[in-house]
């Protein structure tokens, strides 16, 4: 369990903290939003209680999520990243970035960083937050859990970014 994070972005105090089951639906509707532009990957409300989301929350209001899934072959992947358009170019994004490596770290053994990547339509975004583009061929385990089944795989425009290890 990671400890509640307390901080500004540039303009109001942000808190950061594990999604609770009555997060469920400002999740998915966070996601679905971009989902419907077709700037990220829908999920289902049922599928939201199980995926260890954080959110960031700014006057009680839930405005950021993001969630950490860890695959089998050690690798840990950034997904369902979205900060409200109203709360946009903020900092919130990276402070959610920032805490979801950390609790990456918190929850593997002898708190060792393992490769933490995702796969975006905003290398630019995560190029700003402390990755690097790399081939999408690296994460094996997310190809075959996710990649194979995806409607999109034969038109996929995903890029692969690769967390530097540090900001
Ligand atoms: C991409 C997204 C997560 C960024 O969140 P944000 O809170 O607006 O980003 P931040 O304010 O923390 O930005 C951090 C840095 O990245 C830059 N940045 C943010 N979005 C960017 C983008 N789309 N392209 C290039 N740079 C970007 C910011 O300018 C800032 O740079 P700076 O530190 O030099 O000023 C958010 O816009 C979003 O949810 N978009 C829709 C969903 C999505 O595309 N998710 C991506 C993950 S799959």
């Amino acid at each position: 369990m990671i400890a509640t994070l307390k901080a500004r972005s540039r303009r109001e105090a942000v808190t950061i903290r594990r999604a609770q089951f009555a997060d469920r639906e400002a999740i998915h509707s966070l996601i679905q939003h971009f989902a419907r532009a077709g700037e990220m990957l829908p999920v289902p409300l049922d599928g939201i209680g199980n995926q260890g989301f954080l959110v960031a929350e700014v006057d009680g209001e839930v405005v950021a999520c993001g969630a950490l899934k860890f695959w089998e072959d050690g690798t840990v992947e950034i997904r369902s990243l979205a900060v409200a358009a109203h709360m946009a170019g903020r900092g919130i994004g990276k402070l959610l970035v920032r805490q979801l490596a950390s609790a990456c770290q918190v929850a593997l053994p002898n708190g060792v960083m393992p490769q933490l990547f995702a796969l975006t339509l905003k290398p630019a975004f995560f190029l700003k937050v402390g990755f690097d583009i790399v081939p999408r061929g690296m994460f094996a385990a997310k190809e075959r859990g996710d990649c194979v089944a995806c409607p999109f795989k034969d038109a996929c425009r995903e890029i692969a970014v690769l967390w530097r290890g540090s900001f």
